[in-house]
Parts: C-alpha cells; structure tokens; sequence
C-alpha cells in the first residue's frame, strides 16, 4: 500500500452524512488524519488525486462478514478477505466468530486481533460468540471480551434457543455496554430442519427454502431486550414478519437495530431453482413478498443497515449436492455495487440513505464512531472510498479478491464502484488494483 502523509482530494461530490456536508469539496489528509474539507484547498507536498465527478464518501463499513481465521483458511482469511473488503470500498469490517475454533475467549480475540494487525489492509473489528463453542449452553465471559475488544457478541449461524441464556446475555450486554447480535432462528425448527436435511437423498434439490420461525424468534429477542433494557442488533432480516416486529418495537421505543443483506433485498426464492448451491443461504431466501417487505423496510428506516454477510465457501464444498453444500455466499465485491444499480437507481433508497446505511449508521451501531469511523470530521481519521457511480461493469468472479465464488450475482451488469479505497494515509486500492506496497 502506498503511505503518504498528504494527499489532497480535489473536486469531488462530498457526502458525509453525519456532519450534513454535501457539495463539491476538496479533501485534504494529513498524517492518516482528515485535516480540512473545503473549495480551494491548495497544498505543495500532497499527492493530488482528482475526484471530480466522482462520489467521495466516508470508508464504507460492513458490520457482518465472515474472514473465516483462524481455521478455514482454505475457504478465506484476512488477508484476502480484506483485500475484497478494500476491492468492494470497505475501509472497516465486523468478523463473525463462528471460526475453527470459534473466538469465545479473549484470549484467542487478542491473537486474532494481532494477526488482523499484520494481514488486514483495513481496519478489522470481531465480535465474540455469545456461548462457549457456540454451543447454545453457556455464556461467554461478556466483561473480559468486551475489554479485550469485541464490538458484540454473536452465535451467527446458531440460535440461542434458552430465554434464560438469551436474557442474561442481555442483561450482561447492558452492563457492560456491549451489543447483542443474535442470529434469529427458532431452534426446534432448526434442529428439525437439520434432521430433515440428513435425512434427504444427496439428488434432492430444494425448491423452497425450509422453513424458519424467524419472526418468532426476533419477537422474542426483542422482548427479552425490552425486558433487560439492553441494546439488540437484529441480523440479516429476511422476512415480513420480522420487519413488522422491529416496527413495533421501534415505535414502543425499545432499542433495536437491524440489518438486511443484498441477497435478501434482491433475490427471492425462485432464485434457488437457476442459481442452485450459491443461492443457499441463511436466513433463505424468502418470497417475493417477504422482499418487497424487506426493501420498505430499510426505505423506512425499520431496518437500520446494510451488511454483506460475505460468507465464503470453497468451490468443492458448493459443487456438493443442494441437502449438502453449506449455507452462505459472498458479498464484499459486489455489495456496493448492487445497492446502487438496483436501490438507488430504482429510487428505493436515496443516494444519501445508501451511504448513510454503508457508513455512519453501522459505526453509530458498532460503536466504531468513536473512533472516526463512518464520517469524515476533521481530526478524525482518514477513512475514505471515493465512487464513480457513472462506471458499468460486469460481476465476474474469477476476477475476486476473495478466494470464495459463491457469489450468486455472477455476471450481472451493474454500475457505480468503488475506484479508490484510502484507510488512514494509505491508499490500499485504485481503479481494481490493491496496491501492496510503495
Ligand atoms: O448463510 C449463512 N452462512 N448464514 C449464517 O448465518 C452463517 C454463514 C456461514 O458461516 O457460512
Ligand atoms: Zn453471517
């Protein structure tokens, strides 16, 4: 990556939506830092990089993404993942923790954020499990974790099915101000569901996505939230009911935030049939009734965020029948892109709402704001993606960071990327180049 102390963004379309600036503006940093936003900055010793006409924004954030290290390495790590986050204009990422073995005590969270140090190009948070082993039995140690840097503490992929387990989880998030970001999906349902699936011949394909009782278990988190006056962080939302939920319990004034990924927001189930194993997700994909649900919801602001949920899985594990390949699919790469071609251009969000749900929000939810992440105030640091929206491309997957394929948009045609990433004095991507070293 190349390291300057100066560089100086002239012209472009600045949107930072925490500080309500909008207009062309030049952009200067200044040791890793935003030194000054403003019309005519002239500076000597900076590199000059000329964004006009295009979209200068703040480093854009997913909060949910699955690197896969330590112990999947063969499916990714950080080092590629992050490449494919700074590809996709990601500046910041949330780690799932459900690795092998999962990061449920803070001393395997310290040796990950170290190595992160080393093989991330940008900046790289994780969550904690909720239980020992994402095992659904015992609660981690919520105070060491927070202290050792966790951001929330997520079983993602397993339901939490104890109340009382969820409840004190809870109570502990609150106490110790750390967000709880269940992964809601009724266990009976799920144990069923797996039971079911081993039990099916390897041909079967599945037409419709098994059922989950993903309303209930959102209505029950959220109460148990309510209950313990804890903040709760609903993952990747998939369906009518669950956006109605969310709604009420907004309006009631429980402290709720939620997400949906672009796969829930574009794809309903008939993609199952054509796309196969790539189109295996959890949540599944829904109806086309649970998606138009999903979009009002984020247009409304029900649902807070956008997150990719990249999960990767290697070629050989999504070749294997649909009962047995493996849930996930990836989404650094294409996220940005989708969002704006098929939400912003439609006009089912904004432009502004988009970036505000790519950027501050997320790092508000997080808690990363504090440390400048999500907006571009002066003094803070220097976190910035600039976009060409006018730029038509083509998804094609042989041409990813990320060492997944699983990308269900394979060849779609879309436009507006991300053309140049900067974390901090570092320009860690320009025009699809990562740039590695000076
Ligand atoms: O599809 C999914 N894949 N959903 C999850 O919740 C977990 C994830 C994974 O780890 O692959
Ligand atoms: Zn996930």
């Amino acid at each position: 990556m190349i390291n300057y102390k100066k560089i100086l963004i002239k012209n472009g379309n600045v949107l930072d939506i925490a500080n309500k600036k909008a207009g062309v503006f030049d952009v200067l940093i200044d040791s890793s830092r935003i030194k000054k936003i403003s019309k005519n900055i002239d500076v000597k010793d900076a590199l000059v990089i000329d964004a006009k006409d295009k979209l200068v924004v703040p480093g854009l954030v997913d909060v949910h993404v699955h690197l896969r290290q330590p112990g999947q390495e063969y499916k990714e790590d950080i080092y590629t993942g992050s490449r494919a986050a700074a590809a996709g204009g990601f500046t910041t990422v949330v780690a799932e923790p459900n690795t092998c073995p999962p990061i449920d005590t803070p001393s395997r969270l310290i040796q990950l954020l170290k190595i992160a140090k080393k093989e991330s190009i940008v900046n790289y948070y994780s969550k904690s499990a909720m239980t020992a082993g994402l095992n659904g039995y015992r609660l981690v140690n919520v105070e060491n974790l927070k202290f050792a840097g966790a951001r929330a503490i997520s079983d993602d992929g397993h339901p939490v099915s104890g109340d009382r387990l969820m409840f004190n989880a809870l109570k502990k998030g609150k106490e110790y101000d750390i967000l709880v970001n269940p992964h809601c999906e009724e266990s009976e349902l799920y144990r069923r569901r797996q039971k079911e699936k081993s039990k099916r011949k390897s041909s079967d394909t599945v037409a419709n996505p098994p059922y989950t009782a993903e309303g209930r278990f959102v209505m029950r988190d959220i109460e148990l939230a309510e209950k313990a006056g804890a903040r709760i962080h609903i993952s990747h939302v998939s369906l009518a009911q669950s956006v109605n939920e969310i709604a009420k319990a907004k309006e009631r004034g429980v402290n709720v935030t939620a997400e949906a990924t672009p796969h829930h927001l574009l794809l309903s189930e008939e993609a199952i049939k054509e796309i196969g194993t790539n189109a295996k997700v959890n949540p599944p994909l829904r109806s086309k009734e649970d998606v138009e649900a999903v979009r009002r919801g984020l247009a409304n602001g029900t649902i807070d965020i956008i997150a990719s949920d990249h999960a990767p899985h290697s070629a050989k594990e999504k070749s294997l029948p649909y009962n047995k390949a493996p849930f996930g699919l990836i989404g650094l790469e294409t996220t940005l892109g989708l969002v704006l071609t098929y939400l912003v251009r439609p006009g089912i969000l904004t432009l502004q709402q988009a970036i505000e749900k790519m950027t501050i929000l997320p790092a508000k939810i997080f808690g990363l704001d504090k440390f400048g992440i999500g907006s571009l105030t002066p003094g803070t640091r220097a976190d910035i993606t600039v976009i060409d929206m006018k730029k038509k491309w083509k998804v094609d997957v042989n041409k990813f960071f990320s060492k997944a394929r699983n990308c269900p948009f394979d060849g779609w045609k879309l436009q507006g990327k991300a053309i140049l990433t900067i974390v901090g004095n570092k320009i860690v991507m320009k025009d699809g180049k990562i740039i590695e070293s000076i």
